[in-house]
């Protein structure tokens, strides 16, 4: 089950209410990555304090580790990761992609060596809506060829971009039937490709608009490509998808993506970004990014960000009201020096609090009709420099 309210607009940019089956989404909205069955680092509780309303899986990796035995017997991966809230799904198409040379592509699917004990495995369209229905996500993507931006040391060409995405597009025949006959009542979105050519796009869009899906991704984004290309094709691609269904960017990106996404109709976004970075100590605030490693910060009492309200910069409040008060730059900075392991988890904390009170802000100024201010004042803000 899906359905999607458009709440208010303005310009291209939609405020919107996803309903899925285990819960509600308001969009537009980030959702954090969580290939393994966790989002690295945080409890599901506090993935809640911080405002996270759907996160990602992936079919891939977790039908290598634990194994679909595993996660049939706990009915789906909400239980077995202790997460209630709505699960979104890549199919595998982009994970086995990243294998790079390990793969072979072929009309019925993908053969490839396991990465985790080399057994030969084979993953198709219909193997990957069989994996989906066992997790039981809420937004199943179809099994789709991320178009690269170079193949074989070349800028991919159009006859190249166009065989990938005809593939993808057969491919999404293929699972909407096998989802049909799973009879899966989650939601499956189709994957827009077409690489940097935006007449594939459009006929991608085209074809997966006719074959009818109630949601859309943009997918072959963030593959290489410079900025501009990106920025190019986000402008293209989302505002001709259905007004009515939701639009999800595969991949991206930065805090000001995610921001121009928004502008160009995009209400979904998912991205390794706030995560992975704060594993390497970088982290993201209103006023550009900071380096914790940086020499700059060992004595510094500030927290990360004024203006943030996470755990991380703000402490908590206890039942009594008192308030323990945040971690200082100079303290964050000596635990990632040591390597101490609260060091990405508070990073964690802060960058995806940000990410999400970034798209809570969106969602308000775009209720409060000021949305353009608002990028207006945030491209700005992050401009500045911390
Ligand atoms: N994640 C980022 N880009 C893509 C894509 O093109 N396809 C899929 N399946 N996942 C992605
Ligand atoms: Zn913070």
């Amino acid at each position: 089950m899906l359905q999607f309210d458009i709440l208010a607009t303005e310009g291209r940019a939609r405020r919107g209410r996803l309903t899925l089956n285990h819960g509600v989404v308001q969009t537009p909205i980030f959702m954090p990555v969580g290939t393994y069955g966790t989002v690295k680092g945080v409890t599901p509780r506090s993935l809640e304090e911080m405002g996270a309303q759907i996160i990602l899986g992936n079919t891939f990796h977790l039908w290598m580790r634990p194994g679909l035995d595993v996660l049939q017997q706990f009915g789906g991966l909400h239980r077995f990761e202790n997460w209630n809230r709505p699960i979104l799904t890549d199919s595998g198409g982009f994970q086995v992609w990243s294998l790079g040379e390990m793969r072979k592509i072929s009309e019925e699917g993908v053969k490839f060596a396991s990465p985790v004990n080399g057994d030969r495995l084979f993953l198709t369209p219909e193997i990957s809506m069989q994996i989906q229905t066992i997790l039981d996500s809420d937004i199943v993507m179809q099994f789709d060829e991320c178009t690269p931006y170079e193949t074989r040391g070349h800028l991919t060409t159009e006859s190249e971009a166009r065989f990938s995405m005809e593939l993808s597009r057969r491919w999404a025949v293929r699972c909407k039937t096998e989802f049909a006959r799973l009879e899966n009542r989650n939601a499956l979105f189709g994957i827009v490709q077409g690489g940097m050519f935006e007449h594939l796009r459009q006929e991608s869009l085209d074809a997966l608009v006719e074959i009818d899906f109630p949601g859309y991704a943009i997918g072959g984004v963030s593959v290489g490509e410079p900025k501009e290309e990106m920025r190019r094709i986000m402008a293209h691609t989302p505002h001709r998808l259905p007004a009515h269904k939701p639009r999800y960017l595969m991949g991206v990106g930065t805090p000001e993506d995610l921001v121009e996404g928004v502008t160009q109709g995009v209400d979904l976004f998912d991205c390794v970004m706030p995560t992975r970075n704060a594993r390497n100590g970088h982290l993201f605030t209103r006023f550009g990014d900071l380096k914790i490693r940086n020499a700059r910060h060992r004595s510094d009492e500030r927290p990360l960000d004024e203006s943030c309200g996470c755990y991380t910069c703000r402490g908590s409040t206890a039942p009594d009201g008192t308030v323990s008060g945040g971690f200082s730059r100079a303290y964050l900075h000596h635990l990632e020096r040591c390597g101490e392991m609260l060091a990405p988890m508070l990073a964690t904390i802060h960058n995806l609090h940000y990410y999400l009170n970034l798209m809570a802000e969106v969602r308000l100024a775009l209720e409060q009709g000021r949305f353009a201010e608002f990028a207006a004042r945030f491209r700005e803000d992050r401009a500045r420099g911390v």
